[in-house]
C-alpha cells in the first residue's frame, strides 16, 4: 500500500526557498520564529513571505503563534490564518499550547504541535485532533535520547488518527531515511539538506559517463 510522503523547506532565506519550492522539489514552507531570525525576518514579514511562497508553488506555508497565555496564541493564531487557506499554524507544545492547538483544530484549522519530544505528547495529540505533530529529531539526539526509537513510537501511536509526524531538525539525508524507514512521512529540513537528498557522487559520474557517450555518438554521427 503506497502512502504519500513530502518534504518542505525549513527556512526563511527567500532566495534559498525559492529555488526548492520553484523547482518543485517541495510541498510547502515551514518557519519558526529562531528561523525568521536567523533571515533577519520577523513576524512582521509573515504576509509578504506567505504571497511569495504562494505564488513560487507552495502549498502549505507555516507560521508559529507567539504569546504567554492561550489567549494570546490564539490571537497570533488568527492573524497567521487569515494570510489564506495554505497557512498553517505551529503552536508549542506546551499546556497552553495543547489548549490552543485543540480549540483551533475544533474550528477547522490545520496546526502543527511544535517541539514535541515524548510519544505521550503525541498521542494527546492526536486525540485533539491536531494535523501535524513536529519532533526535533536532531534535538533530540543532541539531549542523548533515541530520537529515532523516540519518533518511531509516535507514529506508531498516531497513526490512523488524522495526525501525522512532521519530522524537523533534520541535518542529514541519512537522518531522514532512518525515520521513514520506521514511517514517518513528513520532513522538514534546510534548504542545503534538502539538496543533498539529491546528491550521489555515483550518480553524478554516471551523468557525465552519458554525456561523454551522447558526445562520441555525435561525433561518429
Ligand atoms: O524546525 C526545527 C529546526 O529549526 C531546528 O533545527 O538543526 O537547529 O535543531 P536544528
Amino acid at each position: 500500500m503506497s502512502r504519500e510522503r513530502r518534504f518542505y523547506v525549513d527556512s526563511a532565506r527567500v532566495d534559498e526557498v525559492s529555488e526548492v519550492l520553484r523547482d518543485g522539489l517541495v510541498h510547502g514552507v515551514t518557519t519558526n520564529p529562531t528561523i525568521l531570525e536567523r533571515a533577519h525576518r520577523s513576524v512582521a514579514d509573515a504576509p509578504e513571505l506567505y504571497a511569495r511562497w504562494v505564488s513560487e508553488g507552495a502549498h502549505e506555508v507555516f507560521f508559529q503563534a507567539w504569546g504567554e497565555s492561550r489567549g494570546q496564541l490564539l490571537h497570533a493564531a488568527e492573524g497567521i490564518l487569515a494570510l489564506g487557506p495554505k497557512a498553517v499554524v505551529k503552536v508549542p507544545a506546551t499546556r497552553d499550547g495543547f489548549v490552543a492547538a485543540a480549540e483551533l483544530s475544533r474550528s477547522g484549522a490545520t496546526v502543527l504541535l511544535t517541539a514535541v519530544y515524548s510519544p505521550a505528547q503525541a498521542l494527546m495529540a492526536a486525540t485533539l485532533g491536531v494535523r501535524y505533530i513536529a519532533p526535533y529529531l536532531g534535538r533530540m539526539q543532541d539531549s542523548g535520547l533515541d530520537g529515532i526509537a523516540e519518533i518511531a513510537e509516535m507514529t506508531a501511536l498516531v497513526a490512523g488518527s488524522g495526525t501525522d509526524v512532521l519530522a524537523a531538525s533534520l541535518r542529514t539525508p541519512d537522518a531522514i531515511v532512518a525515520l521513514a524507514v520506521v514511517g514517518v512521512p513528513y520532513f522538514t529540513a534546510a534548504p542545503a539538506v534538502i539538496l543533498a537528498v539529491l546528491h550521489h557522487d555515483v550518480s553524478e559520474r554516471s551523468s557525465m559517463e552519458f554525456e561523454a557517450a551522447v558526445a562520441r555518438g555525435l561525433q561518429r554521427a
